[in-house]
């Protein structure tokens, strides 16, 4: 066997986070791997444009390898004691896990919605995924609830998929600006 000379290359990368601009939603389906999601990425986008929600993408190369949803739910007149914001959708590619990625979306995200003047972040787990409960209440979320996750949605060939999934839900009360 011919033996390499340099079998071992290290780079390193730069990660760079920002609102989802409209060339990243076909990115963003992760060649395939998020098709079933076109619709739901399509319209959290298009409630950004009216500022209900918010896609924060982690950005290498102009490619979104890693993104999390805010959903803001409340009306503008809510008291500030009681705004609450709603985060979702977290994932980072496979071969970037790991890194901090995941813990800086999640931090970034928390700064928009205190900026916002949002004092609750609540985020839903699945029961079964114990690595993101973990990384959750490693960053101070706490179990306050639970839902039985039943959803449905329409994936990108028009299909209706049903999603139960039990789920924790966990809060964290923000400091505001
Ligand atoms: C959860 C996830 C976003 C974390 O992103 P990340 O960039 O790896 O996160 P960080 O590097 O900041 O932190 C790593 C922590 O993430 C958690 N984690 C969960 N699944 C993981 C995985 N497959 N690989 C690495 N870490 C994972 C762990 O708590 C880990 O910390 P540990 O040292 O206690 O094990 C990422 O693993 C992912 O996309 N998973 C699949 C989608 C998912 O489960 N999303 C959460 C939905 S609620």
């Amino acid at each position: 066997m011919t033996a390499l000379e340099n079998p071992t290359f290290r780079v390193s990368i730069s990660v760079h986070f920002r609102a989802a601009v409209h060339q990243d939603l076909p990115k963003m389906e992760w060649y395939g791997q998020y098709a079933h999601y076109r619709n739901l990425i399509r319209r959290a986008y298009r409630e950004q444009q009216i500022g209900k929600r918010l896609i924060l993408v982690a950005d290498s190369n102009n490619f979104p390898i890693g993104n999390i949803f805010i959903l803001f739910l409340n009306p503008e007149n809510t008291p500030k004691t009681e705004k609450r914001a709603y985060l979702y959708s977290l994932r980072v590619m496979e071969m970037f896990r790991g890194c901090g990625i995941g813990t800086q979306l999640i931090q970034e995200a928390e700064n928009l919605m205190a900026n916002r003047h949002y004092r609750w972040s609540t985020i839903a787990v699945a029961k079964t995924n114990h690595g993101a409960q973990r990384l959750y209440e490693r960053l101070g979320y706490e179990i306050f609830g639970e839902d039985p996750g039943n959803w449905s949605y329409f994936d990108h060939e028009g299909r209706a998929r049903q999603v139960q999934e039990p789920c924790w839900l966990l809060q964290k009360e923000l400091v505001l600006r």
